[in-house]
């Protein structure tokens, strides 16, 4: 046996679950990538890059052009310091790398590094390849955050905390309640706060997305990260960005130059022409979004599932306990083969899943026609 870095780890629960899902022929709503294009717009300003002969290394840290629209935009949203396209904004090859960066570059041999679960599957590992610990406590049965716990585990060797939001699987959204009681926790030290907002552009009906960037106690040491894949609907692209306090930034670009060097040019261009033309674009996802989510909760109503409040992301949790007692790995197989239909056991994304709990998650960033062909599946059982 070759001596593993990360013995015990397999292939994640998306690669497994799509994987069987293709092999029954049946509806992925598993993995987490939308069903249709990004803006043919958008697929324009990449085809006029490339034959304009953009197809060469970009610098570093990034297309300077796409920086600036970033910097204004966030800007424009509000941050608790001024955003400079150069000393703040990193273009990386997707959150993915971005969050990797981070950690290879913030986290050292023995840190502790707080994870609420259920969380994305890649912080823990990444945090162990830099030599990290990951300390992983579960949010409250209700989605609140267990503050209480929080505080009972911040110690000299906590470099770290990390949220997502909105949050992936639960779509939960931190409020300013939440900043407010995670900037008190953490007065009095220098742990950093790592907030992953992927999903930052879907968040519906009054909710609102609070950047970490805004919260005036925690921006100082606060780094946000942000996808391109989610926000144009085109994952395959993988394109994203860190932003994050001068003193911080070097350290992840020390990194990261290393990891990847740059980002693909073509896609970079792109982008900026195209917020460039399109100041209001990511308004319009939070819309598409709602009008999905409502569709496959509207679809759901007869079926015997109880659907979880969703403030946004694009997912949608299920209870399925008035329908199976089966642990959600084996009903998520099961509805795969029964009914030809693919989610994702939200138990993949602790460390310690609550044995009661019934739940998973359908991705409903998908074709109208495709929500109404499974919600008519699931309403079977
Ligand atoms: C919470 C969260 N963070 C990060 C990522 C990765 O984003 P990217 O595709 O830009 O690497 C995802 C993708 O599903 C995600 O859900």
């Amino acid at each position: 046996m070759y001596p593993s870095k990360l013995p015990g780890q397999g292939a994640s629960i998306f690669t497994v679950m799509s994987a069987l899902s293709n092999h029954h022929k049946a509806i992925n709503l598993s993995q987490g990538f939308p069903e249709f294009n990004p803006d043919p717009a958008l697929v324009d300003c990449v085809d006029r890059a490339m034959r304009n002969g953009q197809n060469q290394y970009s610098p570093m840290a990034g297309q300077p052009n796409l920086r600036g629209v970033l910097a204004d935009r966030q800007n424009r949203w509000g941050r608790a310091f001024s955003i400079d396209p150069d000393k703040h904004i990193t273009i990386v090859p997707g959150a993915t790398a971005g969050l990797y960066s981070i950690f290879q570059a913030l986290v050292l041999s023995g840190d502790e590094v707080i994870l609420f679960d259920p969380s994305y599957d890649c912080y823990a590992p990444s945090i162990q390849l830099a030599g990290g610990v990951p300390v992983r406590l579960s949010l409250n049965a209700d989605g609140s955050y267990p503050f209480e716990s929080l505080k009972q585990h911040i110690n000299p060797k906590t470099k770290m905390v990390v949220v997502n939001t909105p949050h992936n699987p639960l779509g939960l959204v931190f409020g300013q309640s939440d900043w407010t009681a995670l900037s008190e926790i953490l007065a009095n030290t220098d742990i950093i706060v790592l907030s992953d907002e992927v999903y930052e552009h879907m968040v519906f009906d009054a909710a609102q997305h609070i950047s970490v960037l805004q919260v005036p106690a925690l921006a100082d040491r606060a780094v946000a990260v942000s996808s391109f894949g989610k926000t144009f609907h085109a994952t395959g692209w993988k394109l994203g960005y860190i932003t994050a306090p001068e003193y911080l930034t070097n350290e992840i670009r020390k990194v990261y130059q290393f990891l990847a060097f740059a980002a693909n040019t073509p896609m970079q261009i792109a982008a900026a022409d195209f917020l460039t033309n399109h100041p209001l674009y990511e308004q319009s996802v939070s819309v598409l979004m709602q009008q999905k989510r409502n569709r496959f909760a509207a679809a759901l109503k007869s079926s015997r599932f109880r659907l979880l409040p969703c403030e946004g992301a694009y997912f949608q949790i299920v209870d399925y306990s008035a329908i199976s007692d089966m642990q959600d790995q084996a009903f998520a197989v099961h509805l795969i083969e029964t009914i030809g239909v693919a989610a994702i056991p939200v138990s993949a994304f602790y460390q310690q899943p609550p044995q009661t709990q019934r739940w998973l998650r359908f991705c409903f960033a998908k074709n109208d026609d495709t929500l109404d062909k499974s919600a008519a599946l699931l309403c079977q059982l």
